[in-house]
């Protein structure tokens, strides 16, 4: 695997503009999926990036507008994974802005991708989310298996070795057709996350689904920031279908790997009760977040805000 370069970021804001539900005491609109702005502030730049899109245009500018949150600055966006629920709202936020923006990902993004049971439904980029009509709205692909560093300090992992033997791939039952013509299971490849080196803290790191395993994703974090500790983990766990015993493995794995973690935030496709095991077990740096929410990571260390 290739090695990235490893800048710094002085500040990371993160605003959840897109979760499964709603911070307390907010009017924003839940909605299934998940959409991160996040700000990296370097000296007086700032870096402004969204992981992830949502699944609605119209869900996504609205909880932003309220937020305060300025979506036509985004400097670039990246998606974690093809799933309609992380992707759905490109081809909406692409044409609200009219102007060229870097979207990075995997380069199979664009596969087919879909559920059989209960009955046939459809989780790909398709239709206006194909690649050719995206590209036409000013989306231009930065499409990578090998890690990669958008700007200084944000690193994304590329194609997640695949190391533990309690996290099976994929964590859904979604097929694709091969190259045969055949539907074959689809073992989400694509999947790959975000990891924000702030200066004097650690590692941040941001996943969308967390198909690949979160202790997966968070081995390939440390390899890709050549071993830096990881500070707070955020987003998806997809430990949703997952066994009690595969939970009880993931806390365990995650301790030995991030034992100086001050923030460990599962949303999104986690489940009530990875999340009420990871609660109770990481009591001092569980937090909940959902749309709304803001957590602000400096050296100092992480500080969360609500929208009122
Ligand atoms: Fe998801
Ligand atoms: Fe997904």
């Amino acid at each position: 695997m290739e090695q990235a370069r490893t800048g710094f970021v002085d500040r990371l804001q993160v605003v959840v503009l897109i979760e499964n539900s709603p911070a307390y005491d907010t009017y924003l609109e839940g909605c299934f999926g998940l959409s991160l702005w996040l700000e990296l502030w370097t000296g007086a730049t700032c870096r402004r990036v969204l992981f992830d899109v949502g699944p609605r245009a119209d869900t996504l500018a609205r909880n932003a507008e309220a937020l305060g949150v300025p979506l036509n600055r985004v400097d670039a966006i990246v998606l974690s994974h093809c799933h309609f629920d992380h992707t759905a709202a490109l081809a909406g936020l692409l044409k609200s802005m009219g102007r060229p923006v870097p979207v990075y990902g995997h380069p199979d993004l664009f596969r087919s991708n879909f559920v059989l049971s209960p009955e046939f439904m459809d989780y790909a980029m398709a239709g206006e989310n194909s690649r050719p009509s995206l590209e036409a709205k000013g989306a231009r692909f930065m499409l990578s298996t090998s890690p990669v560093e958008p700007f200084p300090g944000l690193m994304l992992t590329g194609e997640v070795e695949h190391t533990t033997d309690f996290e099976e791939q994929g964590g859904v039952s979604c097929f694709t057709i091969d190259g045969n013509g055949a539907t074959v299971p689809d073992r989400l490849q694509d999947d790959v996350s975000a990891v924000v080196n702030v200066r004097g803290l650690g590692l941040v790191l941001l996943s969308g689904c967390g198909h690949a395993g979160i202790v997966n994703i968070a081995k390939q974090a440390r390899k890709v920031s050549g071993g830096r500790d990881i500070a707070a983990i955020v987003g998806g766990f997809h430990l949703l279908q997952a066994s009690a015993g595969r939970h009880e493995q993931t806390v365990r794995a995650l301790r030995g790997i991030a034992p100086g973690m001050s923030v460990i935030a599962p949303m999104h496709c986690t489940g009530l009760q990875a999340s009420a095991l990871i609660a109770r077990e990481f009591p001092e740096a569980f937090r909940e977040l959902h749309a709304g929410d803001r957590v602000a990571f400096t050296a100092s260390g992480a500080a969360k805000g609500v929208q009122g």
